[in-house]
């Protein structure tokens, strides 16, 4: 039977593109996009909030952003050790949680004491949820998830999908309801390809550092029009 969809997602994911053209658009070098993308997480995390949503995943850097030049993601590291940094007080005065998914091992030995001191401190937080996905990528996750199964001494001949999905980073979070996309590309990106097999997919122009309350707002009254049918039929409204 179609089930649908709450008309709030109780999770989004948000693929935070557009930073260099922004940048290119203003005769800005790169790391100026990328500075000014900060600014736009705090906007669109206040807007959230506001409109009741409280969990929220922010894909930062993929396992193939080290693929750019050394320079860009020397400034990207700098910035995310900044910024977690300059955050987590008022993030923790505010309850929320924050969680960094993805391989952090290949994170610098700073920006991994940085994660671990911010997951420490807001553990016990549960107004908000805020997953940070850093040299995440969403084949990598699933390896992990398996690996970490195998070595747990899970048969895998017999494994089961909520089983994978309990191995996974985002393990007891709902699955995102709704990804949202800035910079117009239609494509994944190796962002939650497990978790959002049935997330609505939004897609605009705008470029990530412009994305804001209003934006944020637009999406949420397209979610809310959607017809979600995980497969069933579509019921009358
Ligand atoms: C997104 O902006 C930020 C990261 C991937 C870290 P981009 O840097 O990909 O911006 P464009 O796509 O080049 O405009
Ligand atoms: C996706 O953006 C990754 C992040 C937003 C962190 P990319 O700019 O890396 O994606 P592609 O290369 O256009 O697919
Ligand atoms: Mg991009």
């Amino acid at each position: 039977m179609a089930k649908p969809g709450p008309a709030l997602p109780r999770h989004i994911g948000i693929i935070m593109d557009g930073n260099g053209r922004w940048a290119r658009r203003r005769g800005l070098r790169r790391s100026a996009g990328h500075k000014a993308g900060i600014q736009a997480i705090r906007r669109v995390m206040d807007a959230a909030d506001k409109a009741g949503v409280h969990c929220l995943t922010l894909y930062a850097f993929s396992t193939e952003n080290w693929s750019r030049p050394r320079q860009e993601v020397a400034t990207l590291m700098r910035l995310f050790e900044q910024t977690l940094q300059a955050e987590v007080d008022e993030l923790h005065r505010n309850g929320v949680r924050i969680k960094v998914i993805g391989r952090r091992e290949q994170l610098s030995t700073r920006l991994q004491r940085l994660v671990e001191d911010a997951e420490q401190r807001t553990a016990d937080n549960s107004v908000g949820m805020l997953n940070v996905a850093i040299n995440y990528g969403g084949r990598a996750e699933i390896v992990d998830g398996v690996r970490q199964l195998a070595s747990a001494g899970a048969d895998l001949s017999q494994l089961e999908e909520d089983q994978l999905a309990g191995a996974l980073y985002t393990a007891g979070l709902p699955d995102p309801d709704l990804i949202i996309r800035t910079a117009g590309e239609m494509r994944t990106s190796n962002f939650l390809i497990w978790q959002a097999a049935y997330a609505e997919l939004y897609v605009t122009e705008t470029y990530w550092p412009d994305f804001g309350a209003d934006d944020l707002r637009a999406a949420l009254a397209d979610y809310a029009g959607r017809d979600r049918r995980f497969g069933g039929v579509l019921e009358p409204r």
